[in-house]
C-alpha cells in the first residue's frame, strides 16, 4: 500500500485501473488551471474523470454549512445510531430514519440540516455538471456520526473492506450511483483507501461469480415478471444487472486474495472538503473519520459522456448480452 498520497491535478495517464484525486478548486473555490472556463467544457471533462474511476476534490466544501448546522451535528448522540450505521434523509418524503423517536426536537433540527445539505449538494452538482443535470433521481441524503475506526459490523456491512456500491433495495438497473461527501469534522480527517476500479477486476469476478443469463424473452415470462413488479414482491424490479453487482459487492469483500493483494490507494480528506464519485466503479473502503454528510444521485446511463466505461457496459460486453430490464 503507498503512504498517504496528495490530490493531484488531471494526470494524462490516468487509465481506467486506478482511482486518481483531482483536485478541481483551491481553497478558495478557484477552479485549477487544467479546467476550462468555458463551464459546459469544464463540466465535460469533470464528468469524463468521474467515469473513468478518478475522485473529484474540492478542498473546502462548496456551499456554506452554519455554525449552528455543524454544531447540531457535532452534538449528534450516538444510541440509535448504533443500530443504523448512519441517519438516513429521503429527500422525495422530506423524512429522517435511523433516529431515535424520542428525541423529537433533535430529529426537526436534523431533518432541517439534511435537507438544506440536499438542496445545496443537488444545485451545485446541477451547476458543476450540466450533462448530468436532470437526468438523476435525487437518492437518500446521510450523515454518518460514528467513528469508522474499529467500528464493528458483519462482513457484507463493513465499510473498511474495498467494495463498489450496489443497493439490494433500490435498484438501478444499469444507472449509475454518483456520491457527494463531505467532511463535517472540524478536526480529524475522513480516510480512504481504493483498489483497481470496476473496469480492472469486473472480468475476475465475472468468471468467479459467472454472468447472468439474458432476461428470457419468452411472453409468458416478460408477463409474469411484469405481475411480479406490480405487486411489488422483493426482488421483482431487480435487473440481472443489479443482481449481479450486488453478488460482486458482497464477493469483494469475502475475498480474502483481493483485500490483501491488490495494489491500493490511501487518500485523506480533510475536516470541511467535499469528494465526489462514481462508487459502482470506484472500489472504496472508509478506514477512519467520523461525522460525514453524503448525498448520492442515481445517473442516468443515457447522461454519461464516456457510456463505454460504465458497469453495465463492461458487464454486457463481458457478457456478450444485455443485461438490464426493459420496463
Ligand atoms: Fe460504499
Amino acid at each position: 500500500m503507498s503512504s498517504p498520497a496528495a490530490a493531484q491535478t488531471i494526470d494524462p495517464n490516468s487509465g481506467p485501473n486506478e482511482s486518481h484525486l483531482i483536485s478541481v478548486q483551491d481553497g478558495e473555490g478557484r477552479y485549477a488551471r487544467e479546467f476550462p472556463d468555458d463551464a459546459q467544457q469544464r463540466g465535460e471533462q469533470l464528468c469524463a474523470q468521474l467515469e473513468a474511476g478518478n475522485i473529484l476534490l474540492f478542498p473546502k466544501t462548496p456551499f456554506e454549512i452554519s455554525a449552528v448546522e455543524r454544531a447540531v451535528l457535532l452534538g449528534q448522540k450516538q444510541t440509535s445510531a448504533a443500530y443504523h450505521k448512519n441517519v438516513a434523509y429521503r429527500p422525495a418524503e422530506d423524512r429522517v430514519t435511523g433516529l431515535d423517536k424520542s428525541e423529537s426536537e433533535e430529529n426537526e433540527q436534523l431533518r432541517r440540516i439534511l435537507r438544506h445539505y440536499s438542496q445545496s449538494a443537488a444545485k451545485f452538482l446541477g451547476e458543476l455538471l450540466p450533462a448530468y443535470a436532470n437526468k438523476w433521481k435525487l437518492d437518500y441524503a446521510s450523515y454518518r456520526p460514528i467513528e469508522e475506526r474499529g467500528r464493528a459490523a458483519r462482513l457484507h456491512a463493513r465499510n473498511d473492506l474495498c467494495h463498489v456500491d450496489a443497493f439490494p433495495t433500490r435498484p438501478t438497473n444499469g444507472d449509475r450511483i454518483l456520491r457527494f461527501f463531505t467532511n463535517v469534522n472540524p478536526a480529524q480527517n475522513r480516510v480512504w483507501l481504493t483498489a483497481q476500479t470496476f473496469a480492472a477486476v469486473a472480468p475476475h469476478f465475472a468468471a468467479a461469480l459467472g454472468l447472468p443469463a439474458p432476461p428470457s424473452a419468452n411472453p409468458l415470462s416478460s408477463s409474469l415478471r411484469a405481475l411480479a413488479r406490480t405487486m411489488r414482491l422483493p426482488g421483482a424490479n431487480r435487473s440481472p444487472y443489479d443482481r449481479f453487482m450486488h453478488r460482486c459487492h458482497n464477493a469483494m469483500k469475502e475475498d480474502a486474495q483481493f483485500q490483501e493483494a491488490s495494489p491500493k490507494q490511501r487518500w485523506e480528506f480533510p475536516p470541511d472538503s467535499t469528494w465526489i464519485v462514481f462508487t459502482d466503479c470506484v472500489s472504496h473502503a472508509v478506514l477512519e473519520g467520523q461525522y460525514a454528510l453524503e448525498q448520492t444521485f442515481i445517473v442516468s446511463r443515457h447522461a454519461m459522456v464516456e457510456p463505454h466505461r460504465s458497469p453495465v457496459s463492461i458487464l454486457e460486453k463481458l457478457a456478450g448480452h444485455s443485461l438490464t430490464a426493459t420496463r
